[in-house]
């Protein structure tokens, strides 16, 4: 039997306003509603999920470290601190964890300053501009990815 994938859901700064802020760019859903549609998806997938939206770098930091054993993988939207934190990037390579990046906004469409990511070349792969989708297009990706490299290692 398949043991069951865990992924720790990572959501950076402001995120936490999702629903009323900036919806050109972010769309109308707000954070519950987009954790609990991933939810439903890992739930048919015999995939456990843990939640952790915060302002606060060093937060993020410590709840990586903390958590780094108890799951498989990260689905990663740091939100503004994708362009600035090294500190996250350093928490997420140290992890030993693959990541997927999602944005719910197409960053190459918009400021210069979004085009950077301190995140982008260690992750698996970057998903963004689809709104909710991103986040669930890139749990598609990292459960395949795990399920493939399971696969790869049993032959
Ligand atoms: C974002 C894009 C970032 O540039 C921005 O700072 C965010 C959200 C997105 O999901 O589109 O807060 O990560």
């Amino acid at each position: 039997m398949r043991e069951p994938i865990r992924i720790g859901v990572l959501n950076g700064p402001n995120l936490n306003l999702l629903g009323r802020r900036e919806p050109h760019h972010y769309g109308t859903r707000t954070l519950a509603e987009i954790e609990s549609l991933l939810r439903e998806r890992a739930d048919a997938g015999g995939t456990s999920l843990i939640f952790l939206q915060s302002n606060d770098e060093g937060e993020i930091v410590d709840w990586v470290q903390a958590n780094t054993g108890a799951v498989d993988a990260w689905l990663v939207n740091a939100a503004a601190l994708t362009h600035t934190s090294v500190a996250l990037r350093d928490a997420l390579a140290g992890s030993g964890r693959p990541f997927v990046e999602v944005h719910l906004s197409n960053v190459f469409a918009r400021e210069p300053f979004r085009h950077t990511s301190l995140l982008s070349d260690l992750a698996i792969g970057v998903i963004a501009g689809f709104r909710v989708s991103s986040y669930l297009f890139g749990l598609e990706a990292l459960i395949q990815h795990l399920r493939g490299s399971a696969e790869a290692e049993a032959e």
